[in-house]
């Protein structure tokens, strides 16, 4: 689809964003070739690619993070040129960039006013008046936050949230979101969409990154598609199937999502692990469950469940939940974290890059670290074997970087996800925590890890698996336990694993 020129005798408008020519390199990757963009006041458009494709590096151009090796960018008419971030911010882009900027030790208020804070008389911030103006922005996006918590008290969703109410704030022409709503569940993440709704309707601009389609076809009208670092092509969104948008987005034709071939799950030997009376107030009271080998046990809950805690606890990192634990029948004396992974007890944590990823070191080291053994020799660590391990989980995952040796921070919001699954997979653990392994990666991807979970469950491993998408868990589960008000409410049974009975177990309302 082109776009279409204005009628004869009207002046074309002035667009809120246009990009021109624009190219990209980096080392060993070229992120943008030739790029064209542009975005009409009022418009939402959505940004779809695979992980890796150029869409983060296109955002960074557009809010000025990055100057481009070549072409142009203008906001509201006029050229960005080397203005930088200040620039694109007076000219009216506000951007919410995939990883998180807000300082977690300051308040919600201090964060939406970061750098712009108000002045009273000559002497200091106007605190009244920033926690008024703050609370005012908070509402008009029902962003249920006070403007007085301290950031780090928030869940990653509400961070989230803040993050867009501080782009907003600054009334832009041009709002762009980079992935808005990976860290949400599905009630949260209409919170986000419905403020689109609202934001786009006053006449502003928003471009909207993100990879799931049901949210791209509730919220805009058009898609453009980037591959491999150029723009494929503008669609509307209502006229294009989602077959077609997904082969858009691979080059090839779509392969329908085959389903995974049943399997029985042996319960009736001791469990691999066993938790009871687990207890961390004010998430979780009283929890206890069996997890046998060979199985895929899914956590269904809303955001703020305890579906992270519930992982955490198990794992060993919440030092003040209580609960005993039993390992294939054997009583654990201390479940500390450090006897819990020499158990074989692995953990993917939510935030992968607060907790997951060592920024500066290698993909292949960031993959390989969680078990030296794996890639040791007789006169110790082995380059070849690391080489080797490295190797192989890159391939397995479709980890796509220039080299093994590039600083794992380097690589595209999917990509990092995706090392740092292979770590857990390639540490051997018998039972593997995963708290959303699939956010922020493409289709294909996510793919990619279903079929990994199912095959190291063939292997004997058993795997808990927590995802906000909760359509994900009648995919790959065997069996579904639903949370709700810190407890397990219902346990589902594969094949009788359903997302409206998770979506019924896990929203009915609070008594
Ligand atoms: N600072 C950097 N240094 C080197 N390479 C980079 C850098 N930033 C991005 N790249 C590379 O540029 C390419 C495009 O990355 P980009 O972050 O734009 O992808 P993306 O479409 O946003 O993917 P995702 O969906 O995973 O977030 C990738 O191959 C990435 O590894
Ligand atoms: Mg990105």
């Amino acid at each position: 689809m082109t776009i279409p020129s204005p009628p004869p005798g009207r002046p074309a408008p002035v667009p809120a964003a246009e990009a021109s020519g624009l190219n990209k390199q980096y080392p060993g990757v070229r992120a943008l070739s030739d790029v064209d963009f542009r975005i009409e006041p009022g418009e939402v458009r959505a940004l779809l690619g695979r992980n890796g494709a150029g869409k983060s590096t296109l955002i960074r151009m557009l809010s000025g993070v990055e100057v481009p090796d070549s072409g142009e960018v203008r906001i509201g008419g006029e050229t960005l040129g080397h203005g930088g971030v200040r620039r694109a911010v007076e000219l009216g882009a506000a951007t919410v960039h995939q990883e998180l900027s807000l300082v977690p030790e300051m308040t919600v208020a201090e964060n939406l006013f970061l750098g712009e804070w108000p002045r009273s008389g000559l002497s200091g911030v106007d605190f009244p008046r920033m926690r008024r103006e703050a609370a005012e922005v908070l509402a008009e996006l029902d962003v249920r936050v006070s403007p007085e918590a301290t950031v780090g008290s928030l869940s990653l969703a509400e961070q989230q949230l803040v993050e867009i109410a501080r782009a907003v704030r600054r009334r832009p022409r041009l709002l762009i979101l980079d992935e808005p709503t990976s860290a949400l569940a599905a009630g949260e993440a209409r919170t986000v969409l419905e403020a689109v709704g609202r934001i786009s309707a006053s006449g502003v601009a928003v471009i909207y990154v993100s990879h799931r389609l049901d949210e791209i076809r509730q919220v805009a009208r058009s898609v453009t598609v980037v591959r491999d670092g150029s723009v494929v092509d503008t669609v509307d969104v209502q006229e294009a199937t989602t077959t077609q948008i997904v082969a858009l987005m691979l080059g090839q034709a779509a392969r329908e999502q085959e389903p995974f071939a049943p399997r029985t799950v042996d319960r009736s030997s001791a469990p691999l692990l066993s938790v009871r009376g687990l207890t961390l107030a004010p998430k979780l009271e009283d929890i206890g469950f069996d997890l046998y080998a060979g199985e895929v046990l899914g956590i269904g809950g809303l955001l703020g469940s305890g579906r992270s805690e519930l992982l955490r606890s198990v794992a060993g990192f919440e030092p003040e939940a209580e609960r005993t634990v039993a390992f294939e029948g054997r009583p654990v004396a201390r479940p500390s974290a450090a006897e819990m992974k020499r158990l074989g007890v692995g953990m993917t944590p939510e935030d992968r890059k607060g907790e997951g990823i060592v920024p500066l070191l290698g993909v292949g080291e960031n993959m390989t670290m969680a078990w030296f053994a794996g890639i040791s020799g007789r006169a110790g660590l082995s380059s070849r074997r690391a080489a080797e391990a490295g190797d192989e989980l890159a391939r397995r995952l479709a980890v796509k970087t220039p080299g093994l040796d590039t600083p794992i921070v380097n690589l595209s919001g999917g990509n990092q996800q995706k090392a740092v699954i292979g770590r857990w997979l390639h540490a051997r653990s018998r039972v593997l925590l995963l708290d959303e392994p699939t956010r922020g990666v493409d289709v294909e991807a996510k793919q990619q890890i279903y079929r990994l979970i199912r095959s190291l469950a063939d292997e004997g491993a058993a795997v808990v698996f927590v995802s906000g998408e909760l359509e994900e868990l009648p995919l790959v589960c065997d069996r579904v336990l639903t949370l709700q008000n810190g407890r397990f409410t219902r346990e589902f049974l594969a094949p009788d694993i359903t997302l409206d009975d998770i979506m019924a177990a896990t929203m009915a309302v609070e008594v």
